[in-house]
C-alpha cells in the first residue's frame, strides 16, 4: 500500500468515526455508503489502469471515488434519508465536505478537477462547459459508481432470500409491465428518467437504461462479464416489449465493447 492510500484511509475513516453512538440502522446505512465508497474507488482506480492513465491520475481517480458520496453521511443524520428530492444534492454536500474537512488534509491534488468530478457524478446529464480532463474524470467516477450499483442491485436480485432492500426498489409495487413512457425512452436509446418510473418493472428497466450513459471500453467490459443485464432481465417477466428492450440494450452493449 503507498502511504498515500494510508493517508486517505486515515483521512475517510476518520471522518466517518467522527459520527458517534449512532442508532442501529442508522450505522447500518453508514457500513452500505462505506463498503461503497471503497469499492466505487476500486473500480475508479481499475478503470484509470485500463485506460492507461499515468500514476498521479490514477491516484485521483481513486481519491475521487473514494470521497464522491462523503456528503451521504451528513445527509443521512440531518435529513434522515438518502432521497435527494426531498433532502439535499448529495454531490453538492460532498463538495462542501471536502474543503471543509478533508482537502487540508491530504496534501497535494488537483483540489478543483477533484470537486467537479465529485460535483457531477450523480447529474443527469454533465453540464456543458468542463475541460477536456474534468470530463474525463466525470466521466470515470460516474462509470464507477453506476458498475458498483450495479453490482450491488444484481446480487440483491439473485438472493431470493434476501431482506426487501427499500433504497433499491424504491418501495414501488411490483406491476405487470414497463410503463409507456419508459418504453419510449429505453427504446430511444436514452436513459430512463425517473419521473416516469412508476413500479418496479420500471426500475429495472431504467437501471438497464443506465447503459446509455456509460463511457469506457472497460465500463462495457466490465459489465458484460458480470452478467449485469442477464441478471436484471431474469428477473422480469417475459413479454415482447420487455424481450425487444433487453435485445436493443444488450446489442448496444456489445457493440461498444467490440468497438
Ligand atoms: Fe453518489
Amino acid at each position: 500500500m503507498e502511504e498515500w492510500d494510508g493517508v486517505l484511509f486515515e483521512c475517510f475513516n476518520g471522518y466517518f468515526n467522527s459520527f458517534k453512538e449512532l442508532a442501529e440502522d442508522k450505522k447500518k446505512n453508514f457500513d452500505i455508503k462505506k463498503g461503497h465508497s471503497f469499492r466505487v474507488a476500486d473500480l475508479s482506480k481499475m478503470l484509470a489502469l485500463k485506460l492507461d492513465l499515468g500514476s498521479e491520475e490514477i491516484r485521483i481517480a481513486y481519491f475521487i471515488g473514494l470521497f464522491h458520496d462523503i456528503g451521504r453521511f451528513r445527509q443521512l443524520i440531518e435529513f434522515n434519508t438518502f432521497n435527494d428530492a426531498v433532502s439535499v444534492d448529495h454531490a453538492e454536500y460532498s463538495v462542501e465536505i471536502m474543503k471543509e474537512e478533508i482537502l487540508g488534509k491530504v496534501g497535494v491534488v488537483k483540489e478543483d478537477l477533484v470537486l467537479t468530478a465529485i460535483k457531477n457524478h450523480n447529474k443527469f446529464k454533465l453540464p456543458e462547459n468542463l475541460s477536456q480532463q474534468e470530463l474525463q474524470f466525470s466521466k470515470l467516477i460516474r462509470d464507477a459508481d453506476k458498475l458498483d450499483i450495479l453490482k450491488v442491485l444484481t446480487e440483491y436480485y439473485s438472493n431470493r432470500n434476501s431482506v426487501t432492500n427499500h433504497t433499491l426498489t424504491w418501495d414501488l409495487p411490483k406491476g405487470v409491465s414497463v410503463s409507456k413512457n419508459v418504453v419510449k425512452e429505453i427504446m430511444a436509446g436514452k436513459l430512463v428518467s425517473k419521473t416516469n418510473v412508476v413500479s418496479e418493472i420500471d426500475v429495472k428497466i431504467m437501471q438497464m437504461s443506465w447503459v446509455y450513459d456509460l463511457n469506457f471500453r472497460p465500463s462495457f467490459e466490465y459489465l458484460l462479464k458480470n452478467r449485469f443485464l442477464e441478471t436484471i432481465y431474469k428477473t422480469l417477466p417475459k413479454n415482447d416489449i420487455i424481450i425487444e428492450i433487453y435485445r436493443k440494450v444488450k446489442m448496444y452493449v456489445e457493440n461498444k465493447f467490440m468497438g
